[in-house]
């Protein structure tokens, strides 16, 4: 039986699936070239905002429709639209066979033998019993890769679907999650980054149980700077980056370990979501800019060069001319040097689809823009004051726009275009001349290799 999984959403997504496949390789199946000639077809869906889900529902029906050609094809959803939609995702999707919410990705190998054994309409949504060790599995041959450290969330943040359809806060046992990064680091990755709604609150949440992070040789309180630090010393790892991070984790000892621990990468993703803070107040952030702002300081004056990238909401209800505007002078005075923007979408079951969404699609799509282009100043700006100095790389391999050329990030996690000298081969660290700058790339020239 052959497999192939198609992925909505964030990197947190991208990491599931590729668990995923992993564990269904595990258990026989083999993944298949392309989808038409797969057995089993399994979208990982995202919920966060409504165009989301209605492009995984119009995937899945055009999946479920070439069953009809092909007998005994098997059509499934996993990820955050299960945990929403439920059995409901039968009704809508005729040909579906199972549904597997997010915390119940080990059952899928088990769900697909009974469909395969003739059941039909199979739905596991369950949270709690976490299987995650089962779902380290990671494909061979990358130099990069994602570890999952802290599932779920407890915030509750006005507009977000997230805390209902990934569950409470659950830190993974640290043991697992640092065999599972020193296996990476002996199949050949030199980049890990850990991954969690809130990373900084990683081993905070649940009063009862405790992810058993190893003791501190450097003095560090909080357990997910004791994590960082494990990491940093028990492995031989180039870089170790996290994200999503939020205000309050950013504290003096986080920043006196970003600035001692070597693999740990000067990049920060702090998402702002707005810069005014009435708005702010009503999304439930529970922070204001000045705090965010400071947040800022206190890692920027320990870590020199410290990149920032971050995510704001358009058009939360409410929102007027004047907080956009605050939007856009906060995301000047943090200096932002990259910036993801989406439009807000009510998502049902949360307090801000209560509210009236008020702000028109075209005057969203606008403040959309205007921060677009804000953002590309900003970044054109930031980036060329990096032409002429000398970056450290990690080569990823040929650019997917120009074979000649060759891509990778630097430390601070800017996308960097070089020529290769003859020698460099993926995976290397190496030593780049930044010779152009734009808002989300650096060009350059390979100098030597970095050891
Ligand atoms: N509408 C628009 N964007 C949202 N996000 C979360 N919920 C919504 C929503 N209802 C954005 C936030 C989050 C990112 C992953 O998606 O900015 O950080």
């Amino acid at each position: 039986m052959t497999f192939f999984v198609h992925t909505y959403g964030c990197q947190m997504n991208m990491r599931d699936s590729e668990a995923v496949a992993m564990l269904l390789a595990r258990h026989g199946l083999q993944p298949a070239a392309t989808e038409d000639e797969a057995d089993v077809l399994i979208v990982n869906t995202c919920s966060v905002r409504g165009k989301a889900e209605d492009k995984a529902i119009g995937k899945l029906g055009m999946m479920a429709a070439t069953k009809r050609k092909r007998d005994g094809r098997i059509v499934g959803v996993m990820g955050c639209m299960v945990q929403r939609l439920q059995g409901d995702l039968f009704k809508t999707i005729d040909g579906l066979d199972f549904a597997v919410g997010p915390r119940r990705f080990a059952r899928i190998p088990a769900l697909i033998a009974r469909i395969a054994d003739g059941e039909r309409h199979l739905l596991d949504a369950g949270i709690g019993d976490e299987d995650i060790d089962d779902l380290s599995g990671h494909e061979e041959g990358a130099v990069t890769a994602f570890v999952n450290i802290l599932l779920g969330c407890d915030r509750r943040c006005a507009y977000c679907i997230v805390p209902d359809v990934r569950g409470p806060e659950w830190s993974r046992p640290a043991d697992g999650i640092i065999a599972e990064v020193n296996s990476l680091v002996r199949a050949g990755v030199k980049e890990v980054t850990l991954l969690g709604q809130s990373v900084m609150r990683y081993g905070l949440g649940n009063p009862v149980w405790k992810p058993a992070v190893p003791p501190s040789s450097r003095g560090y309180t909080e357990p997910f700077v004791r994590l960082l630090e494990a990491i940093n010393d028990q492995t031989p790892l180039m870089r170790l980056r996290f994200t999503s991070s939020q205000p309050s984790g950013c504290t003096a000892v986080l920043a006196a370990a970003m600035r001692d621990l070597p693999a740990v990468c000067p990049h920060l993703h702090l998402p702002l979501q707005s810069g005014s803070d009435a708005i702010l107040r009503r999304m439930r952030r529970g922070y204001t800019t000045a705090t965010y702002l400071e947040a800022l300081q206190r890692l920027r004056e320990t870590t020199p060069g410290l990149a920032i990238t971050t995510v704001i909401i358009v058009g939360f209800p409410g929102e007027t001319g004047s907080d956009f505007e605050r939007t856009r002078e906060c995301m000047e005075t943090a200096g932002f040097d990259n910036a993801f923007i989406f439009k807000y979408s009510p998502r049902p079951g949360t307090p801000a689809a209560e509210w009236e969404d008020d702000v028109p699609e075209a005057e969203k799509r606008r403040r959309n823009q205007v921060l677009l282009e804000d953002q590309d100043r900003r970044g054109q700006r930031i980036n060329e004051q990096l032409v002429g100095e000398t970056l450290v790389v990690l080569a990823e391999g040929e650019s997917p726009r120009n074979t000649q050329r060759w891509s990778g990030r630097s430390a601070t996690n800017k996308i960097v275009v070089f020529e290769p000298e003859a020698d460099c081969r993926v995976g290397d660290r190496v030593a780049v001349s930044i010779e152009r700058a734009m808002p989300q790339t650096l060009y350059g020239r390979m100098i030597k290799k970095e050891g």
